[in-house]
Parts: structure tokens; C-alpha cells; sequence
């Protein structure tokens, strides 16, 4: 399986891989899914491997996803809680980082508020680092296993019309589906509040969209970002309620897809803002089969870095 053009102990970004990289990913967790699905779901890839989970930042889909593709993977595992670490006691992050490596840790799973934790860690240190989502700058496991999911559904990328919606400035799904998506292919459209699209993703090669109707003709793939509440308290628009009148996916916008487009979002819901609560669980949504797929693409990802580790 690890037959690759991959070199990388770390996993920071999707800006960083190049097409090729991308899709020796997706192709090695296409393996690691029929793992997923046989009666023993264990291989012992990473036997003798340490990982250290260290989220510093509140999650359940990705934590838990690691958590298990680790265990599937027969790696030894150390979960960190950053509110039971020192980290609390005034601990740079780099120092616990390497008292981690002194532990003769090989990987590392970070997620953590600041943008860029993960890529001034990386070069620092021998164990790999792989993003877990780091600030509003990247998160690019999920950005795999969602085009993973369109690919799966679609049997392709390239010129797939995926129209990301919602809170694109604070977004680093937003950011880390873009860069994948544009390296495979797909054409990109942004929608949302002006105040939360920036205009400078144009020159990305992005299309982007003020008003939900234009972005949701024709899209093959619908993905609808969580609106964060302290976003509406920060005045980036004026309520939840109008937001979801004007940007959130229901029984009225929904007449402007097309039957066989896909719709997407990354977790957590909130349902009945950006995306109505029975359009969540209609025969179009694949929110579940991304939450599946992610546990492939995070055993891929972890095989693969492992294999690069001196
Ligand atoms: N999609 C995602 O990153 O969810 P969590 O914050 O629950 O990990």
C-alpha cells in the first residue's frame, strides 16, 4: 500500500500537497475503508508506534476519529487534555511538545486555536504532526474527507461545482476544502454575509456570491459552514433568524439544487440556522457518510506519516 510519492512526517495543510499527494491520500484511505468494513477492523500498521493526542481546543468528531483510526491501527495512544496539562501552568507549547518527544513519542495530533501552532511546531521537532484544525487557518483532514465523499458519490472531482455557504472568514474548512478542491479541479463558489466573504479569495481562483440562489443553481455540492454564534454578537450580521432566512439551506432554497446534489457540513450542526433540520437528515445529505469516510482518510493520513518518521 505505501508504494508513494509521499515524503512528509507532518500533515500541516493542503496548500502545502500537490495534486499527486492529494490523491495517493484519498486512494490509500479507499483501502483502509474496506478495513473498515471487514469483521476484524484492526490491522497492525502502527504497532509500536506512540501517537499523543493533544487538542487544545474543544472537538468530538475529529478527536474521536483519530482516537479510533489510532486504535484500528494498533498504535499505542495518549490522549492530552489541555485544561489537565501544564499548558495551564504557563508551559510554552513548544516545550511541552518536546517533553512529549522525550517521551519517545512518534506522532503528534494537534488541534489548537492559533493559526500556524502546528507549522512552527513541525520543523522543531522529530515526531510527526499531523493538523487536527489549527485557528481559522486550516484543517485539512477535513477537507479530505470531504472530497473523498464527493469523490466517492461522483467518481470524480474535476469540474465539480461545490458551493461552500456561511462564516467563510472564520472557516478553516472553508480554507482547507478550497486549496483541495482547486488542486483536483472542482470550480469553487463562496456565498455568505459580504461581511464573511472576503473578496480576496477571488484571486485564489474562487467564485464568490452575495446571495444563496446564485450559488446554489448548479452546484453539485452544497457544504454549509456552522454559523458561530459570538459571529452575530460581534455584529458580522444582524441575527441567527435573519441569517437563516436569507443564507441558511431549507424547503425554500432547497427548490434551486439540482435532485442529485450532494449536501454537506462538516459538524457540528446547528440545525435550523444555516441548514434546516429535516434537510440535515434527507436522502440528500451525507453529513454521516463524511463523519465514515473521515476515519479512513485519518488512517491513511496517520500511515502514511508514520512511514516517513526517521
Ligand atoms: N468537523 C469538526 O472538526 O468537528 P469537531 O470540531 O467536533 O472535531
Amino acid at each position: 500500500m505505501n508504494n508513494t510519492p509521499w515524503t512528509r512526517k507532518d500533515l500541516l495543510s493542503l496548500y502545502d500537497l500537490t495534486k499527486e499527494e492529494i490523491v495517493f491520500i484519498l486512494d490509500t484511505a479507499e483501502e483502509f475503508k474496506k478495513v473498515s468494513q471487514r469483521k476484524i477492523k484492526k490491522v497492525p500498521a502502527l504497532r509500536g508506534k506512540t501517537v499523543v493526542n493533544l487538542f487544545v481546543e474543544p472537538s468530538t468528531r475529529t478527536r474521536i476519529s483519530f482516537e479510533l483510526a489510532e486504535q484500528r491501527l494498533s498504535a499505542d495512544i495518549i490522549n492530552i487534555a489541555a485544561d489537565a496539562s501544564s499548558l495551564r501552568k504557563g508551559e510554552t507549547l513548544l516545550d511541552t511538545i518536546k517533553n512529549i518527544e522525550a517521551l519517545q513519542a512518534d506522532l503528534i495530533v494537534m488541534r489548537h486555536s492559533a493559526a500556524g501552532a502546528p507549522n512552527f511546531l513541525a520543523p522543531r521537532v522529530r515526531c510527526g504532526i499531523v493538523n487536527a484544525g489549527d485557528g481559522a487557518h486550516s484543517h485539512p483532514t477535513q477537507a479530505l474527507l470531504d472530497i473523498f465523499t464527493m469523490r466517492e458519490k461522483f467518481g470524480r472531482i474535476e469540474g465539480l461545482n461545490v458551493s461552500i455557504i456561511g462564516d467563510i472568514l472564520h472557516s478553516r474548512v472553508a480554507r482547507s476544502d478550497m486549496w483541495g478542491l482547486l488542486k483536483l479541479g472542482a470550480n469553487v463558489t463562496f456565498a455568505g454575509p459580504s461581511t464573511l466573504v472576503p473578496r480576496e479569495f477571488i484571486k485564489a481562483g474562487v467564485r464568490v456570491c452575495d446571495n444563496l440562489k446564485d450559488a446554489l443553481v448548479g452546484a453539485d455540492v452544497v457544504n454549509l459552514l456552522r454559523i458561530q454564534h459570538e459571529r452575530q454578537r460581534s455584529g458580522f450580521f444582524p441575527s441567527t433568524g435573519e441569517y437563516a432566512k436569507v443564507f441558511g439551506l431549507n424547503s425554500d432554497s432547497m427548490k434551486y439544487i439540482k435532485p442529485d446534489a450532494l449536501i454537506m457540513h462538516p459538524g457540528p450542526i446547528n440545525r435550523d440556522v444555516e441548514l434546516s433540520s429535516a434537510l440535515a437528515d434527507c436522502p440528500q445529505s451525507v453529513i454521516l457518510e463524511q463523519v465514515t469516510n473521515g476515519l479512513a482518510v485519518r488512517m491513511a493520513v496517520l500511515f502514511l506519516v508514520a512511514g516517513c518518521l526517521k
